[in-house]
């Protein structure tokens, strides 16, 4: 597939950049710099400066013949708007593929909206992290734009609560909207194995219009 992703140079973006290309992807990454080192020079691989919260901008790339718009956007931990930038780019990703006429959109989330218990939420815990707040504050209010949005094959796929370094087992586990826990009940996944995750939904669409979570 020709894909259009948007956040490649990023710890999860890069790891999904990686395992589509590994696929035999052509993948276009997009980031405001306009660097994606980790795929530089791989085959398949073009970087290109571009804004994922400017619709006009995501219009104008994803008409260039892509099949698929992927995001894994977010802003630098501490130093910008969590939500100008998660919430922006989900309005700006509606938009732009709504002008560009690309129906399908897989975008990286995030755990807080995910359920512990019912009714529960990871982000209502008393435990959860002063530090994350508003970024999952704005992961939800992206999820909550995108179930709005009827004329978009979107899925939106949120990593476990810990997701960090590791090795690609090739293996997890997918859920709907609770939180999925191994047996020591952690949530947890490497960058590589989600990519995996994010890579399947990508080639086989069984998630469309709804949120999953993907973990060990
Ligand atoms: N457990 C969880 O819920 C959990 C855990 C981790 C991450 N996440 C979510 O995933 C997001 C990404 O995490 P990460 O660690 O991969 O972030 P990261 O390493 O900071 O990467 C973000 C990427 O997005 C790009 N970017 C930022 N704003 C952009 C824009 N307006 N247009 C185009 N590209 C843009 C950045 O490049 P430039 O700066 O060059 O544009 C960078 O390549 C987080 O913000 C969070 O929402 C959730």
């Amino acid at each position: 597939m020709n894909i259009l992703l948007f956040g490649a140079g990023g710890n999860i973006g890069s790891a999904i950049a990686g395992e589509l290309l590994s696929r035999g992807h052509t993948v276009t990454g997009v980031t405001r710099s306009g660097k994606a080192e980790a795929a530089e020079g791989r085959a398949g691989f073009t970087a290109v400066a571009g804004d994922a919260t400017d619709a006009a901008t995501v219009a104008r790339l994803s008409a260039q013949g892509y099949d698929l718009v992927a995001s894994a956007v977010g802003p630098r931990v501490g130093a910008e708007d969590d939500r100008k930038i998660i919430v922006g780019a989900a309005k700006a990703l509606i938009e732009g593929l709504t002008r560009s006429g690309v129906r399908r959109l897989v975008v990286l989330g995030g755990a807080g909206s995910l359920e512990t218990a019912p009714g529960v939420r990871v982000i209502d815990s008393p435990h959860f992290p002063e530090m994350w707040k508003n970024n999952a504050l704005a992961q939800i209010e992206a999820l909550g734009l995108y179930r709005e949005t009827t004329g978009l094959d979107w899925t939106f796929i949120s990593p476990a609560k810990l997701i960090e370094a590791g090795e690609r087992t090739g293996s997890y586990r997918k859920g709907g909207e609770q939180l999925v826990v191994d047996a020591e009940g952690n949530s947890r996944i490497s960058y590589a194995d989600y990519a995996v995750a994010f890579a399947d939904e990508v080639e086989q669409s069984n998630a469309v219009q709804s949120r999953i979570n993907v973990a060990y």
